[in-house]
């Protein structure tokens, strides 16, 4: 399982950081450390359960400014990570999801939505329309067989039309016609449901945790 995980949570990171262009990262004891260099999120750590310890010591006694360090940690029991994260903040838990992407149904665009895709070698971004305005949106990094999906997002009102699907059938398609053949993302509790009707199978849980705000008054 761990070994698995690994693997899977590497090659994850690695599309995830093309998808948001996150270029600067590098192995250090068995966790990745993205130096993403936002103000909110100067960098994240990432890491299977068995290197939890070294990775939140790593957020723990970095430089950067309280909130602005990251944790990504892969685990089958959310409790056990907790304990050892204890006392950085557990933010929520995400499901690190993968697929063989000839496996996802195709949908259609429902009416009177149009769809663009807009492929350039290794990234695909996909927008759903009406009336000039985007409905749903969604982007895929491919990296050799890999495609890792990254923020898809249905404007509210519009939920629940069949949208979520046709922009990840789309990504899909355009990834496959770029030669991937296996499909990974990382899904909020939100759209767990969307992955799972898609076929998408978990392979652990994700524990995102940050280093502690000050406490306010
Ligand atoms: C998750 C999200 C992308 C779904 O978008 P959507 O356009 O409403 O999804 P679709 O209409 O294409 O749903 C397709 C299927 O997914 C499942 N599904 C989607 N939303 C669901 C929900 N809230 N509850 C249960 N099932 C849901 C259903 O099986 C649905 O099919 P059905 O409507 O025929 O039952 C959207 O709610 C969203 O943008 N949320 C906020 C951002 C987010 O969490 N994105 C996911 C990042 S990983």
């Amino acid at each position: 399982m761990s070994r698995m995980c690994d693997d899977v949570l590497r090659r994850w990171q690695r599309g995830w950081s093309a998808a948001r262009e996150w270029t600067d990262y590098a192995e250090v004891d068995g966790v990745i450390v993205v130096r993403i260099g936002e103000p909110d999120r100067r960098v994240e750590y990432l890491a299977t359960e068995q290197h939890a310890t070294t990775a939140a010591r790593m957020a723990r006694s970095d430089a950067n400014p309280a909130g602005s360090s990251w944790l990504k940690i892969t685990t089958t029991s959310r409790p056990r990570v907790a304990a050892v994260l204890h006392p950085l903040d557990l933010i929520r838990t995400e499901r690190l999801l993968t697929i063989s992407l000839s496996d996802q149904p195709s949908s259609q665009v429902p009416s009177p939505y149009e769809l663009e895709v807009t492929a350039t070698p290794g990234l695909i971004n996909v927008e759903l329309r009406t009336d000039g305005e985007v409905a749903a949106s969604g982007r895929m990094a491919v990296r050799g067989a890999d495609a890792v999906a990254d923020v898809i997002y249905t404007v509210p009102p519009q939920g629940r039309r069949g949208l979520a699907r046709a922009v990840m059938s789309a990504l899909a398609d355009a990834a496959l016609d770029q030669g991937a053949t296996t499909g990974l993302l990382s899904a909020s509790p939100e759209g767990v449901p969307l992955y799972e009707s898609l076929n998408w199978s978990p392979v652990a849980d994700l524990v995102v945790g940050r280093t502690r705000l000050p406490s306010v008054g």
